[in-house]
């Protein structure tokens, strides 16, 4: 597939440079809808991506990465703070941002499903102004890079879901955009679909154009972004290489303790020890997992025989911290 260089002629040699961005959402609640509050979505957010580069925002539910999306994406306005995309200020440049940037988001959102894939990226074309001339060939080589040429003239609500994930990125890639923003692109993909989708992520990238996406899994952010920003309650709490976060978290160990009959309460008093820094539990199954994140490492287990003395333990394994381990810790806010 032929992609044109990401490098722009824009002024900027950064792909995103954001500063101290704020957005404040007013909300009414009540049944009357009288009570005002605020819902402060992203606090101060501040980063930079490099021209070439896959930046991953990884943070829970509710962290602020949809909204830094819509802001860079000028599907909303700031409240406070700025930034420039590709050299374009995101509030007075909104056309230039538009025309070059390509947005894909993950579910359903945005396809129309009873034509085919040729007719919804004929459409977009048209929306983004794409040459007819050129319109077609593209079109037909988006498909092939997607391996959705053989099915091109099916209507899209016949495709399975990954096919649909496919044609969601040949439709953000339409007007071969430099810079790619992706909102979970994985989001509700079988795990082998997750997986060509990445490789189609990485494909890309490997091709020069920037990418920012954002995930909820520690591991996908891990596999594919150079560098990856982790968000909490709006806010920036680490950025740094994968392997860098990892450093975060090395001063501790991971003693993973392998039970049955671990109730919620046990865990929270597992919290509250002093030198316990962060704590998951995966209460669901048969054989429950608990891992505890302390520096004191295998000192710790005549605590976990004293809290757990009504439950069953199977196992107890002292383990190096994973980047899963840093993400638990960053997100719990506990990196001292
Ligand atoms: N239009 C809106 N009006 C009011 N509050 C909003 C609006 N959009 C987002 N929020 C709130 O802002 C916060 C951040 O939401 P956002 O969608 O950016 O999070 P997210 O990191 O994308 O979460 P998820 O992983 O669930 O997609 C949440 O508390 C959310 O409820
Ligand atoms: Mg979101």
């Amino acid at each position: 597939m032929e992609l044109s260089p990401q490098h722009g002629q824009e002024s900027s040699d950064k792909a995103i440079v954001a500063e101290h961005l704020c957005k404040v959402f007013n909300v009414t609640k009540g049944i009357l809808r009288r009570t005002k509050t605020q819902v402060v979505a992203v606090k101060d957010v501040s980063f930079e991506v490099n021209y070439g580069e896959l930046f991953g925002l990884v943070g829970p539910n509710g962290a602020g990465k949809t909204t830094t999306i819509k802001l860079l994406t000028t599907m909303l306005i700031p409240t406070s703070g700025n930034a420039t995309v590709l050299g374009f200020d995101i509030q007075k440049d909104v056309t230039k941002i538009r025309e070059r940037i390509g947005i894909v988001l993950g579910g359903e959102r945005g396809l129309y499903t009873r034509v085919s894939a040729i007719d919804n990226l004929r459409y977009f074309a048209d929306l983004y102004g794409v040459p007819v001339n050129i319109r077609d060939k593209r079109i037909k080589e988006l498909l092939q890079f997607m391996g959705l040429w053989d099915r091109a003239r099916d209507r899209v609500e016949t495709y399975s879901k990954g096919m649909k994930q496919r044609l969601h990125l040949a439709r953000g890639l339409i007007h071969d955009p430099q810079l790619i923003f992706m909102d979970e692109p994985t989001i509700g993909l079988d795990p082998e679909i997750a997986k060509e989708t990445r490789n189609m992520i990485k494909e890309l990238v490997e091709k020069g154009k920037t990418v920012l996406l954002t995930t909820h899994y520690m591991f996908e952010a891990d596999e594919l972004c150079k560098r990856v920003a982790i968000i909490r309650n709006g806010e920036i709490v680490a950025l740094d290489t994968p392997s860098g976060l990892k450093k975060y978290v090395m001063d501790a160990s991971v003693v993973e303790v392998e039970g049955f009959g671990i109730t919620e309460k046990e865990v929270a008093r597992f919290r509250e020890v002093p030198e316990v820094l962060a704590v998951s539990a995966d209460l669901s199954e048969n054989k429950q997992v608990l891992k505890i994140q302390t520096p004191k490492g295998s000192e710790i287990i005549s605590e976990v025989h004293e809290i757990l003395k009504n439950s069953r333990i199977y196992d107890i394994k002292i383990k190096e911290p994973t980047l899963e381990d840093a993400y638990l810790r960053l997100v719990e806010g506990s990196v001292k």
